[in-house]
């Protein structure tokens, strides 16, 4: 029987992106399986309907109704749960940490979901990395959010008027977000230092071209992740990363523990010692900030310095993010399309891992226990 995939308009208000871009539509309809679009779906991504050629359009209702497969961008509402088709299959982002109603509710209704965020970082599963894709759209937006905000250029210019002096941009966290903001800063022509606990970045940062600060630091943690410090190595990080926080124009900072809260690392005290006019763009704003001023789509000033706390930034390059996204599902439904049907193998760890909930269950565990309790 050929599957029916589809996509809605996402209806979170600043969500700009698509989950289905045209380029993903063909590719599918090649594959054998109909194609089935919320009318205007892509629209504020910058893919018109007419971009699409023959896929097929419908208002929500019937999309919901109709799709064997349902991809989104944000987590489906529960009326949107509420009114899938029996048996379906809903892939996504799914912030399972976040949306315990929307988990209990796909579980009532027995239906299959895969969070996009869980899927494996194995090397086979890199093309359908959607935390990485997504990840260097904001590492690279958030660079230009501190151009556009500081009162200085980022490259030197020698000019009739005098030279000028290139901006020192300081990225903290060399992770996906923070290596894809390296290599912007170096592009717009800055000083760039880079700084992370995983000694493993250290060669990464360098072959950007930028320097990498030596704390004297390094915790590795399970999966090539950072772990939490201990007290000790947080004072002994603390006071070099305070003095380059200092000496620098632009912070961008990307810290982050998986399952943690984003760690306090830029406190009062370091924006205190920064140069009026300075900027930090703190993009780990949604899980509690890197600095403690931070706040989560909001822009603070402290002692003279913008605190730029952003919200969503793949949502500000709809097109590329929604491009890259689209990629990474189509990666990782392609598997399971077999002359236009949906075989899934749950031998395959991908598959197995970033399932959410099956045939009435929450198959991720840590999901499982902060909702059901650990029987
Ligand atoms: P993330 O968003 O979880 O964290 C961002 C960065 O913050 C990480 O590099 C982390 O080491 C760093 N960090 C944590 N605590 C810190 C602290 N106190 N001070 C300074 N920095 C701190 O990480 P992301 O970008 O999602 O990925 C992290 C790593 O995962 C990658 O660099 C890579 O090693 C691995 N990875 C593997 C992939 C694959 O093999 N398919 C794909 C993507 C990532």
């Amino acid at each position: 029987m050929t599957v029916t995939i589809g996509a809605l308009r996402e209806r979170a208000p600043a969500e700009t992106r698509v989950a289905l871009v045209p380029e993903i539509s063909g590719k599918l309809q090649t594959l054998g399986a109909r194609v089935l679009l919320e009318r205007n779906a892509g629209a504020r991504a910058g893919f018109p309907d007419a971009l699409y050629g023959e896929a097929s359009w419908a208002e929500a209702a019937e999309v919901l109704s109709a799709c064997d497969v349902l991809l989104g961008v944000q987590p489906p509402t529960l009326e949107q749960i509420g009114r899938v088709k029996d048996g379906a299959v809903l892939i996504g982002f799914m912030q399972p940490h976040a949306r315990a109603a929307e988990v209990r509710a796909l579980r009532e209704r027995g239906l299959t979901s895969f969070a996009m965020e869980l899927v494996p970082r194995i090397s086979r599963a890199q093309s359908m990395d959607a935390l990485s894709s997504q990840a260097a759209a904001a590492g690279y937006k958030a660079v230009l959010l501190a151009a556009g905000t500081l009162p200085k250029f980022m490259p030197m210019l020698t000019t009739a008027a005098g030279t000028i002096r290139p901006a020192q941009v300081l990225v903290i966290g060399a992770g996906v977000a923070g290596l894809q903001a390296i290599a912007t800063a170096k592009r717009l022509g800055a000083v760039v230092e880079g700084y992370d606990v995983r000694a493993a970045t250290r060669e990464q940062v360098r072959s950007l071209g930028a320097k990498f600060v030596e704390t004297g630091v390094s915790a590795e943690g399970a999966g090539g992740y950072a772990r939490e410090l201990t007290a000790a190595e947080k004072a002994q990080q603390q006071q070099v990363l305070e003095a380059r926080i200092a000496a620098a124009d632009a912070v961008i900072s990307t810290a982050a523990v998986p399952g943690r809260p984003a760690p306090r690392i830029i406190p009062r005290a370091a924006i205190e010692r920064m140069r009026p006019g300075s900027v930090l763009v703190d993009l780990a704003a949604e899980q509690g900030g890197n600095c403690e001023l931070t706040r989560a789509g909001a822009t603070v000033e402290h002692a003279g310095v913008q605190i730029i706390g952003p919200v969503n930034l793949p949502a500000t390059l709809p097109y590329h993010a929604s491009e890259m996204y689209a990629r990474n599902l189509f990666n990782f439904l392609k598997p399971a399309l077999a002359g236009g049907a949906l075989q899934i193998d749950w031998s395959d760890e991908v598959f197995a891992q970033s399932c959410l909930t099956h045939g009435g269950v929450i198959k991720h565990e840590p999901t499982r226990q902060a909702l059901e309790g650990s029987t």
